[in-house]
Parts: structure tokens; sequence; C-alpha cells
């Protein structure tokens, strides 16, 4: 007789990893999810990315949530990590619980790649598969030409500091994956996306700057970017509920309406 386990009683484990551009990259991590549960029978193990990649972190993290298990263990493929990734994720995940009215599972994060007593024997199972170069026939490569993009509109996404302690990686990931949704690169005006360094308002982070009008967003959350890019990038106009205007004077994040 097959057990059945009870969703509420049912442990899941989401490997996180931070990005997926190809088909390889995913396959990948379909394939280290599929050997992970292969060992822990009973316990569903999915993955999600913390950049550009599907799911992401928060939509993998949201379906085991909906999914009624008991315990969610984030495991962050990531090496090396910065301190303040682990800040982010476990303050991330605060903020995604808090903006969601179900019950959420309890939420653990595991043990560090770099800290593993195992790492040693990774590598060495990685020399052991290593294979040689080939020799390179010329070192310059031919000179190709490129296509000038059309986009006439860009979004900064800010990762100084303060913006990376108030979320910005998840503003980034979630910007860049709607880019890929909704074609915005080629609808519109055409919109390119990038991180930039600090844009100056750091009390109202996460900062992003919608140009050609320089507009500034703060306190954007992933609610936020899906209204900037309805209303302004493909609307046209400014989203007031999280603009902030140049007015000469210091301002503090605000409510949005
Ligand atoms: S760190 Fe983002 S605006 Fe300064």
């Amino acid at each position: 007789m097959t057990e059945t386990i009870n969703p509420e009683e049912r442990d899941a484990v989401l490997l996180v990893a931070k990005s997926a551009f190809a088909a390889a990259p995913y396959a990948d991590m379909e394939r280290i999810a599929a050997s992970v549960a292969a060992r822990r029978p009973g316990v569903l193990v999915r993955f999600g990315f913390t950049e550009q990649g599907m799911p992401s972190l928060r939509d993998a993290l949201r379906e085991l949530v909906g999914q009624r298990v008991a315990r969610v263990t984030l495991v962050p493929l990531v090496l090396p990590m910065e301190p303040s990734f682990d800040t982010w994720l476990k303050k991330s995940v605060r903020r995604w619980q808090s903006e969601d009215g179900r019950d959420w599972p309890e939420v653990s994060v595991a043990g560090r790649i770099s800290e593993s007593p195992h790492l040693a024997d990774l590598v060495e199972a990685l020399l052991e598969a290593s294979s040689s170069l080939e020799r390179a026939t010329r070192l310059n490569s031919p000179v190709e030409g490129s296509l000038v993009p059309a986009q006439k509109r860009r979004v900064l996404v800010c990762q100084g500091g303060a913006c990376n302690m108030a979320g910005a990686e998840a503003i980034w990931c979630h910007l860049r994956n709607q880019q890929v949704r909704q074609k915005l690169r080629v609808t519109g005006d055409g919109t390119m996306t990038a991180k930039s360094t600090c844009l100056g308002p750091c009390n109202l982070a996460p900062v992003v700057q919608v140009f050609p009008e320089g507009t500034y967003y703060g306190g954007v959350t992933e609610a936020a970017i899906d209204r900037i890019i309805s209303e302004h990038l493909l609307g046209g106009s400014v989203v007031e509920a999280f603009a902030y205007h140049p007015t000469g004077r210091k301002q503090r994040l605000r409510t949005p309406l």
C-alpha cells in the first residue's frame, strides 16, 4: 500500500541559484533537484533563481506555500557568498511572507557551501573529471559587427549597499523576468534594464530610475515593478504612488497609495 503523506506534514527543499539564461543551466538545476529528491523520498524538491531565470525564488517559494508544506529549507547554491546575500535572502523571505495573506510554513536556511567539510572532496572529484583545453589557433577573434538597439527607455536598478539591504536583488530579478515575459525590449518604446551603483537617494531604498524622464522610484517592491512596467514603460504615465520628484528638500519613504 502506498503511504500517503499529509501535505501539512511534508517537508520541502528549495535550491537557491543565481541565474539561468539558457536551457543548459536550467537542465543542471533540474538534474540536481532530481538527485536530491532521490535521496529524500517524500520531500518536495524545487529550485528558484535570485536573478534572471524562472521560476524566481519568490515564485518558487509561493508555490510551496500553496502546496501547504510544513517546512521549507532554502539551500543557497552560491559560491562564494557575499555576506550581504545571506542578509538579503532572509530579509526578502520575511518581506514576501508579510505581503502574503496565507499561512506560511516554517522556513529555514541551510549551511553555506564554503563551510562544508565535503567541499574539498567535490574539488577532488572535479579534478578527476578535468579535460584539456584545445590550443588556440589565433589570438584575435574576427571583428564582428553589432546591431545598435532601438530601445528608447532604460531602467536602472540600484545595487548600492542600502538598496541591496532593502531587497534590490529581488527587484532586479523580477524586472528581468518580466522583461523577458513581456518582451519589453521590443514592445512600446523598447526598454533596456541595467544594474547601477548608488543612484543617490539611499533612504528611499530600494531605488530604481526610469529614463528618458529620469523618474526616481523608491520603496520599490515586485508589485511596484508590475505597475511601473504597465503604467510607465508601456503606458507613458509616471506611477506617482512610488515616484519621488526633486523638491530641493529631504524626502522620506511614504506608504504607497
Ligand atoms: S544605495 Fe541605492 S540609492 Fe544609494
